[in-house]
């Protein structure tokens, strides 16, 4: 097996990736981004510094590696431009080292001002989206009119084709007062900032392979996860994109032996930010005491997270569909006050047991979770290092999920600086 590695989320998105990205970062020589857009946000710490990523690859924080965004990433040139600037504010040089496809789609102003008309339209069904206009810009991919970063390079071309979307975008655009739905000033804006996007722009399929042939390392940063999967994932309430392995190959343009190990990111509980079903989900004393103790609030919305127990049949559906070798457990320090802790380990549909997602994944909101009580270890495990260090009781919880997912356990996260970690 090849040194590449893939990290992908396999709840509901927000499982540390961000974090594991960044530990891991350190053994590879690229990062590179394979979908998802700025609906994402991977936090990083080290020492006191925080850091909120939503489209630039988490490993940009270590000075020397180089990053990658691939052509199934959706770019919103306006927050990739702010990122910029943190990371300037933040004395980290990106010159040089941070790459974009030319035929990664751009999220535009209008993407955003028709997030938020359909969400409102859908009213009682929404998705609950990051309204950071993720759907609308994949929509215009799938369509056949989005508009590429290659685009802005001809001034014709991008006017062309935004004239096309306005015609296309017209119940939503005609009449509006809303800045967003200003392509004059959207066409201004992106020629702008083309002499800033030119220096990055290459071909990230090439420079991969090449690199590949070279015996370079590549880690490749999954955004979201596996169940909000826009195929795989608990459909319609989604995200519009591919979050799962696959979304690799097609969203850099590397073939499947340029992906040697999946490491499967799980939070010790589960969380999930927006609407849709969660057969886990407490709504409790315990479910705000979890929230609050891992301060469970969206990186890039600021919204509470709905918090439950760990869902073992959620992620054997997810271990499966990545081809997960091992996982990253993350949050563990999270749970070191609790009495009992609890695993779902079936779902209970119409008095039957499942130990597998139903073939509807809709049908999950009307799943019962059957659960197995650990006792739980409360101690602090914050900081711990080594495995042997960690309560027996923790290191059975731990055990317990490996055994069940058939996984070999790779790093265990006790805290959220880069530091607290426990590599095995
Ligand atoms: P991502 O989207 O998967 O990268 O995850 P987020 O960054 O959105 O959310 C994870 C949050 O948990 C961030 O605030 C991290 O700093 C924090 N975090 C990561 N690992 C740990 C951990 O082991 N313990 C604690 N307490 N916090 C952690
Ligand atoms: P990271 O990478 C958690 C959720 C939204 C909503 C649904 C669709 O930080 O793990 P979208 O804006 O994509 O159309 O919203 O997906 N969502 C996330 N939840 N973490 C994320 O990213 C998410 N990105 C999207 O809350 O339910
Ligand atoms: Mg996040």
């Amino acid at each position: 097996m090849n040194k590449h590695k893939a990290v992908i989320g396999c709840q509901w998105g927000d499982e540390g990736k961000g974090k594991i990205v960044d530990l891991l970062a350190a053994g590879a020589d690229i990062i590179a981004r394979f979908q998802g857009g700025a609906n994402a946000g991977h936090t990083i710490r080290v020492g006191d510094k925080k850091y909120v990523l939503h489209l630039i690859p988490s490993g940009i924080i270590h000075p020397d590696k180089i990053c990658f965004i691939g052509n199934g990433v959706v770019l919103d040139p306006f927050t990739f431009k702010e990122e910029l600037q943190l990371l300037e504010n933040e004395g980290i040089d990106y010159q040089g080292r941070l790459f974009i496809s030319p035929a990664t789609n751009l999220v535009l102003p209008y993407h955003k001002l028709i997030d938020a008309v359909d969400e409102g339209n859908r009213g009682t069904t929404s998705i609950g989206t990051t309204m950071r206009g993720i759907g609308p810009a994949y929509i215009d991919k799938v369509a056949r009119h989005g508009i590429r970063l290659v685009d802005i390079f001809n001034p014709e071309r991008l006017r062309r084709r935004l004239e096309f979307n306005r015609t296309m975008k017209a119940r939503y655009l005609d009449g509006s007062t809303d800045e967003r739905a200003d392509l004059e000033r959207t066409f201004n804006d992106l020629q702008a900032m083309a002499p800033m996007f030119r220096p990055m722009m290459v071909d990230v399929s090439r420079r991969l392979y090449e690199a590949n042939k070279e015996g370079k390392v590549i880690l490749y940063e999954g955004a979201q996860g596996c169940m909000l999967d826009v195929d795989l994932g608990t459909y319609p309430f989604a995200t519009s994109s591919n979050t799962t392995v696959g979304g690799v190959l097609t969203g850099l343009g590397v073939g499947p032996k340029m992906v040697g190990e999946v490491v499967g990111v799980i939070k010790a509980y589960t969380t999930r930010v927006g609407s849709g079903p969660f057969p886990t989900e407490l709504v409790d004393d315990i479910g705000e005491k979890i929230r609050l103790l891992g301060d469970e609030y969206g990186a890039t919305t600021g919204r509470p997270r709905r918090c439950g127990w760990l869902d073992l049949v959620a992620l054997r559906h997810a271990v499966r569909i990545n081809g997960v070798d091992s996982i990253a457990v993350t949050k563990l320090d999270v749970l070191d006050e609790l009495a009992e802790i609890k695993v779902c380990v079936a779902y209970k549909l119409n008095g039957d047991i499942f130990s597998e997602v139903p073939l509807d994944l809709a049908e999950l909101s009307h799943v019962q979770p059957i659960y197995k009580t650990l006792p739980g270890w409360q101690a602090d495990t914050t900081g711990t290092t080594e495995f042997g260090n960690l309560p027996q009781k923790a290191r059975d919880y731990l055990k317990f999920i490996c055994e069940d997912l058939g996984v070999s356990i790779c790093l265990v996260s006790t805290g959220a600086r880069r530091e607290e970690t426990i590599r095995i």
